[in-house]
């Protein structure tokens, strides 16, 4: 059997756990997928650094989209984040050649994933990023999988860790944010410019490309109503709790007679309901159909092992080929925007 051969780009913690899944499940993974999963290539900016798995095996590029032509390489794994730059220049090279994308970069899909869905399309190639939406919680695979057969009414969702581990420490310490904020950033939890954390624009890059899937729209970033938890102090936060309620950065989204509406804003939300009693930095999808009912899922966000698993459930799909579209339904996505830009023309 053909195996299926993998080119990591971006070594930093995601791309570390990736290849320790690949090398230390080589068995679990064959048997699944009926084929090997072998990495054969990996980049990353400093070949120095020890990671604590070994490389030796794979061949090295410095280079990114030198890595994404490679002949040896049948699917790019972009772990590299940046929503420009070498992602997208890897991501676009590596349709361009062929290949099949699996990525964790919500910033970059948030923004390009429409134009880069279009690319995949018409390349007969896929793009996948379970990992890029609430981390190791398979939401995507839910929806466009388990949940396939409902009209989905709304999602919502806890979707930034690092926030939720401010508000929930804010609370329970009774600290103020700019302490809280402190101690994440002490413990690592913040992005590299942390605006996006607590400005909740990394909270809306997922909830665009969530109400992209469950909605069948145009990934829709600028549509979303954006509020951080910057100004949330502890006087909101007692006073929530006195009326039995507790504040969460939450997304919400949902059809309405005027279009979709995205949300990401710090809300009440009742202190013994789900969602009230997530905890630290973990995350939360709410999915409501119209069959099903609610569905709530939980889990970690972020971190090495659990975003190493959604990258490894989208290789995994690669593997067996499940050729599911990238958005939702992209190709009507796709005509309806083709269409409007030929009448407004
Ligand atoms: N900064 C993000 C979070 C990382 O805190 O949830 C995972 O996307």
């Amino acid at each position: 059997t053909t195996p299926l051969r993998l080119g990591i780009a971006g070594l930093g913690t995601v791309g570390a756990g990736v290849v320790k899944i690949v090398q230390s499940h080589a068995n679990l993974l064959a048997q699944r997928s009926g084929r090997p999963v072998v990495i054969t290539a990996v980049s990353a900016r400093t070949r120095a650094r020890d990671r604590g798995v070994d490389l030796s095996a794979y061949a090295w590029e410095d280079d990114p989209v030198a890595l994404a032509r490679r002949e040896d390489v049948d699917v790019l794994v972009e772990l590299m984040g940046g929503s420009d730059g070498p992602a997208k220049a890897a991501t676009e090279a590596a349709l361009a050649e062929g290949k099949d994308v699996v990525t964790a970069n919500k910033a970059m899909l948030a923004l390009h994933g429409q134009a880069l869905a279009e690319a995949a399309e018409q390349a007969g190639r896929v793009i996948r990023f379970e990992a890029a939406v609430a981390g190791g919680i398979p939401v995507i695979k839910a929806l466009t999988e388990g949940l396939a057969g409902n009209r989905i009414e709304r999602v919502m969702g806890v979707m930034n860790g690092t926030c939720n581990y401010i508000l929930t420490r804010m609370e329970s310490e009774g600290l103020p944010y700019e302490t809280v904020f402190e101690e994440a950033n002490a413990l690592g939890y913040l992005e590299a410019d942390p605006t996006l954390d607590v400005g909740g624009i990394d909270a809306g890059h997922k909830l665009a490309l969530l109400s992209s899937i469950a909605f069948g729209t145009r990934v829709d970033f600028d549509g979303v109503e954006l509020e951080g938890i910057e100004r949330v102090s502890i006087v909101d936060i007692r006073h929530a709790a006195d009326m039995g309620f507790r504040i969460k950065l939450l997304g919400v989204a949902q059809m309405t007679g005027r279009g979709l509406e995205q949300r990401m804003s710090p809300c009440l939300v009742p202190a013994h309901s789900p969602l009230g009693t997530l905890e630290g930095p973990t995350n939360m999808v709410v999915l409501e159909g119209d069959s099903v009912g609610q569905v709530v899922l939980r889990g970690a966000g972020a971190g090495e092992g659990p975003t190493a698993s959604a990258v490894m459930g989208d290789v995994m799909d690669i593997a067996r080929g499940c050729r599911l579209p990238t958005f939702g339904q992209p190709a009507a996505g796709l005509a309806t925007a083709r269409s409007a830009r030929a009448s407004a023309a």
